[in-house]
């Protein structure tokens, strides 16, 4: 570690939530619960990142308490867990333990599908795919394979008044069960173009019943959401909202095409009581705005003045998509990432795939040691 980046290394607090650093790992789908239950080696999978220095662990996505949250994708899927019922809470209970007994902190994310699911699948396959207004969204612009496409670019029946309910019903008890098995906080998965995003993006919203509209109305679900989440987990609870301008329909998605407009969709999210921000991006360095180098990130922050997470490209030269393709080499960015935080851009840096590649990387990163090398094939590991 060079000093330059020594800001990385220290704590961070925000109301009840406390990290030794400002390392998060990122959210990241693992498919190894199958029946929505973690198997065991979940535990150790989480436990060694936490013994190893992550700062916060931001679980996979973990479906909401709602039949249509889980079921294939378009990366495939299939054994994402879940967080109710006696025995996935079991689980979580022990695997939360495992964290805490490690010095670290976890919170889950809490994910439905909503569009994206394929429907006829998932754990409840009889129960309708959640679609804000029917559609998947546009299907000239995806990157996703044409069998997957084939199935869900069929309209159904948009979300009724009392199906919206259900749902937001469902993401309060998922956080409750969130509270009562030990995590720290809950993060909501509002980005990419699943469900809760599904509202915000002009693409999948057309609603005109006061759930769709403009900017401030395709937010009302999302603020919903995190109303009942936290009237069901108290002041104290730390809540965690993703968001994103790409969309697995369209990397290219611009969900705000200025800031006035990011920030009249943020507004009634950070009204309804998120603590943390986390914009999703594939390079946490890249300008999110014409005339300003400010990432999406700092201009969360800038708008709302709320603590923000930045994402993307964290140890790797490659982003996301293109790593499935190209050759990728692990790389030290950190002085980058630690400018950007000293000059207050955003106060948290997420890893996603250097921290798969490599459980001990914060660690190693630290003592400037060599870490594993990037190879595709640690996807389909606990390791
Ligand atoms: C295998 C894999 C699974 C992912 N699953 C999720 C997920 O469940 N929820 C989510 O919000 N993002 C998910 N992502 C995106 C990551 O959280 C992260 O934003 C992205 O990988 C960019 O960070 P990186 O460049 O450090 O990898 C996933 C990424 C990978 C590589």
């Amino acid at each position: 570690m060079s000093a330059d980046s020594d800001i990385l290394f220290t704590p961070f607090q925000a109301g009840r939530l406390t990290l030794r650093n400002r390392f998060v790992m990122a959210p990241m789908t693992r498919n190894f619960s199958p029946d929505g239950i973690p198997s065991q080696g979940v535990d150790e999978y989480y436990r060694r990142r936490a013994q190893a220095d992550v700062g916060l662990i931001v679980t996979e996505g973990i479906g909401v308490d709602h039949p249509a949250a889980l079921g294939r994708e378009s990366v495939g899927g299939g054994a994402s867990p879940v967080l109710h019922g006696e025995a996935a809470l079991a689980r979580w209970r022990a695997i939360v333990a495992g964290v805490h007994a490690a010095g670290g902190t976890i919170v889950p994310q809490l994910w439905h599908q909503g569009v994206i699911r394929v429907p006829g699948t998932g754990y409840h396959p009889e129960a309708p795919s959640a679609r804000p207004s029917g559609t998947w969204g546009p299907t000239d612009r995806a990157l996703v394979p044409p069998d997957y496409l084939d199935l869900v670019r069929k309209e159904t029946a948009p979300l009724t008044e009392s199906e919206i309910g259900d749902i937001i019903a469902g993401f309060a008890r998922s956080a409750a069960n969130a509270k009562a098995v030990g995590f720290d906080g809950v993060a909501l998965h509002g980005a990419h173009g699943y469900l809760i995003d599904s509202f915000l993006w002009a693409q999948t919203n057309r609603r005109e019943d006061g759930w769709g509209g403009g900017p401030a109305a395709r937010s009302r679900f999302a603020g919903e959401v995190v109303r009942a989440v936290r009237a069901a987990t108290g002041p104290d609870f730390p809540i965690i909202f993703r968001f994103s301008q790409w969309k697995l329909q369209d990397y290219e998605a611009r969900l705000a095409e200025t800031p006035g407009e990011l920030e009249a969709l943020l507004a009634p999210i950070v009204d309804a009581g998120v603590d943390v921000l986390d914009a999703s991006t594939r390079s946490f360095s890249k300008p999110a705005f014409e005339g300003s180098d400010l990432g999406l990130a700092g201009w969360a922050k800038k708008l709302t003045d709320m603590p923000t997470i930045a994402v993307g490209g964290v140890g790797l030269d490659k982003d996301l998509q293109s790593s499935f393709a190209q050759p990728t080499m692990m790389t030290d960015n950190l002085a980058l990432a630690a400018e950007r935080m000293a000059r207050g851009e955003f106060d948290l840096i997420g890893v996603g795939r250097a921290l798969l590649m490599d459980a001990q990387w914060v660690r190693r990163m630290r003592e400037g040691q060599a870490v594993n090398p990037f190879r595709l094939e640690a996807y389909a590991t606990l390791d």
